[in-house]
């Protein structure tokens, strides 16, 4: 017998096609080949409850547009919920809580996430009774949720264990470690008079790591100094931002813990 997948989506679209190469393609693919990824494609249209496959109507109250109807949304997840009943249903909305890192972290620990995704106007609004959470992509309106479903499989995907190989290097990655990524560089060593930074061709792993680090902390103090005050900032991270001209209000302000102390040097013959 197949072993159930770490984590199944299933993904309740009236557009299955436009998703389908996401379930197939690079990692994401071969994490199912691995079993570890799962992935439904659930086409609403098949719960309309008509001939035509007719899953909208006009909004009450008139206006421009179609609705999509609740009570297909409803026999869609009656059906998914007797089959394998998800941890999770999220509806895809421009109006919902912004989707994160940190949400994506949480999602990845969960065994079975629907994604519903909308086209025209939306949901019905009772549509809502029948979910665990809404998710936006952004401050943005798409056509529809399947760009939104793909971002979010992406994101969950790959931090279910074995999905990437090297679980270092999503613990490095911009937001898990509070900062942004710090620049990485391969060969040529030297393209069109930019160098590659002496330090990491030098084999000095130390001195790698905290040029690293401070990079991370310069882009991030420059590109997005909100994620500072959500960050865990070492002692050497509170000296390597005074450098970068950052006050010890502004320090303290973020919760970041003092600098080291320099010990003061004994004059010689003192
Ligand atoms: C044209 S939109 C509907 C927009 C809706 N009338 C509103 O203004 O909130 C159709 C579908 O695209 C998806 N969508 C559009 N923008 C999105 C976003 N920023 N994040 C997540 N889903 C989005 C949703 O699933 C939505 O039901």
């Amino acid at each position: 017998m197949r072993r159930a997948a770490r984590l199944t989506f299933s993904l309740l679209t009236l557009f299955p096609e436009l998703l389908r190469p996401f379930t197939q393609e690079a990692l994401l693919g071969k994490a199912q080949g691995k079993g570890l990824l799962d992935y439904r494609l659930i086409d609403l249209r098949d719960y309309a409850g008509n001939k035509h496959h007719k899953v909208d109507d006009p909004p009450y109250g008139g206006g421009a547009g179609m609705v999509i109807r609740v009570d297909v949304v409803e026999r869609a997840l009656a059906d998914l919920q007797a089959q394998d009943p998800p941890d999770e249903v999220i509806l895809l909305s421009p109006a919902g809580p912004r989707f994160d890192q940190r949400t994506a972290e949480e999602l990845s620990g969960k065994r079975h996430i629907a994604l519903l995704c909308g086209r025209y106007e939306g949901f019905d609004a009772r549509s809502e009774s029948l979910i665990t959470r809404e998710l936006s992509l952004g401050d943005f309106v798409m056509m529809g949720g399947e760009a939104a479903a793909a971002c979010v499989l992406e994101a969950v995907g790959r931090l279910v264990p074995g999905v990437i190989g090297d679980e270092e290097s999503h613990r490095q990655d911009s937001f898990s470690s509070g900062l942004l990524d710090y620049p990485e560089y391969t060969r040529p060593a030297e393209w069109q008079g930019q160098a590659v930074p002496d330090v990491l061709l030098g084999g000095n792993h130390a001195a790698i790591e905290r040029w690293r680090r401070d990079q991370a902390l310069g882009r991030t103090l420059s590109r997005r100094p909100d994620l500072l005050a959500l960050a865990s900032l070492t002692p050497q991270d509170s000296a390597a931002l005074l450098t970068l001209g950052v006050s010890d209000e502004q320090l303290s302000a973020w919760g970041a813990p003092p600098p080291p102390k320099v010990k003061p040097r004994r004059k010689r013959g003192g």
